[in-house]
């Protein structure tokens, strides 16, 4: 009953910006108690304090995708966040609150999504059903394995955290970013959707531009998993008829280093790098590397593991 009406005050530091003033700092004091989200603690220094304080937020339960910005650092939805959760984790009465990384601020912890939303569209964020259906003469049913392959890739809320905590979009205007990948795998993947081809079109080069730093995966306040669904895209590459250098150089590498496996059980990083990218761009990344002091890297050979056919049987190579 004590920690129920534990209450703290809380020194709330959040960077503001406008296009007069510019980027600044400023602080609001405030008492919170167990229950009070993030979007509450805003609510009440815009209301009690401080009208001129500018941020989103609509639903107030994570659903509505709109209170998305940086809480001490970290990417989270307010509205998700507890305010004396943060202070406990933190060890400090102070709370830092920040737009959203990569996208530009409009004012204080408004962002512009334009770009973001350019990016969902771009993967058709629907279903397309059958003739059939449109017209009414006939009905679709998910079986439910395919309910549960697409359940979790349909909680996508659009609230932009992946991609602002994601280093590949800032780096490769190609690639779709992680929330897309999640939508779009998401009607990919749906028996009752009808432009699977031009949908993997859209999809297939993007999917292999991805790091694989699991940052939207860190972030997702929804447990979508968007890195899963460019995983499980990159798979249906091979059903794709004309491939993209890039989708092309990708599953080079993935079977360079299954190959590298089934033969020694280990990742033979030079033998791989050749096979994938070929001997002339290996050997001048070869030489960027002996110039770098790296050439015990590139030129080292492994051996193969004593018990190598145990690897090869938990690939599916023996009985
Ligand atoms: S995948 Fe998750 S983090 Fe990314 S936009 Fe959707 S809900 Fe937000
Ligand atoms: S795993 Fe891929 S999509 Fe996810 S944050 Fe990293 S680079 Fe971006
Ligand atoms: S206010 Fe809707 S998700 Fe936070």
């Amino acid at each position: 009953m004590e920690s129920q009406l534990e209450q703290r005050e809380i020194v709330v530091k959040v960077k503001r910006y406008n296009q007069e003033k510019g980027e600044y700092w400023q602080e609001y004091k405030l008492v919170v108690d167990r229950f009070t989200q993030m979007t509450e603690v805003l609510r009440r220094i815009k209301s009690e304090q401080d009208p001129t304080l500018a941020y989103r937020a609509s639903c107030h339960m994570a659903v509505c995708g709109s209170c998305a910005m940086r809480i001490n650092g970290e990417p989270r939805l307010a509205c998700k966040t507890l305010a004396l959760d943060i202070v406990k984790k933190y060890d400090s009465n102070q709370i830092t609150v920040e737009p959203m990384d990569y996208f530009k601020v409009q004012k204080d912890l408004i962002v512009d999504m334009d770009e973001f939303y350019a990016r969902m569209f771009k993967v058709k964020p629907r279903l397309y059903p059958s003739k059939e259906v449109v017209e009414g003469r006939g009905e679709h049913r998910l079986r439910p394995e395919d309910q549960r392959e697409l359940w979790k890739f349909a909680q996508c809320i659009w609230c932009g955290l992946c991609v602002s905590a994601c280093p590949a979009v800032r780096i490769d205007e190609e690639f779709l970013g992680p929330a897309a990948h999640a939508k779009g795998y998401r009607f990919l993947a749906d028996p009752r959707d009808t432009i699977y081809d031009e949908r993997l079109k859209i999809l297939a080069d993007s999917a292999w531009r991805c790091t694989y730093c699991y940052q939207c995966f860190n972030v997702c306040p929804r447990d979508v998993e968007p890195v899963t669904t460019i995983k499980k895209t990159r798979a249906h590459t091979r059903f794709l008829k004309d491939k993209s250098e890039v989708a092309k150089t990708g599953e080079k590498h993935v079977k360079a280093i299954f190959d590298s496996i089934r033969e020694t059980g280990k990742l033979e990083e030079a033998k791989v790098y050749i096979t994938t990218y070929g001997l002339a761009a290996a050997i001048t990344d070869m030489l960027y590397t002996m110039r770098n002091g790296k050439v015990n890297l590139a030129l080292i050979r492994e051996k193969k593991v004593s018990q190598i056919d145990q690897i090869q049987k938990l690939m599916g190579e023996k009985e």
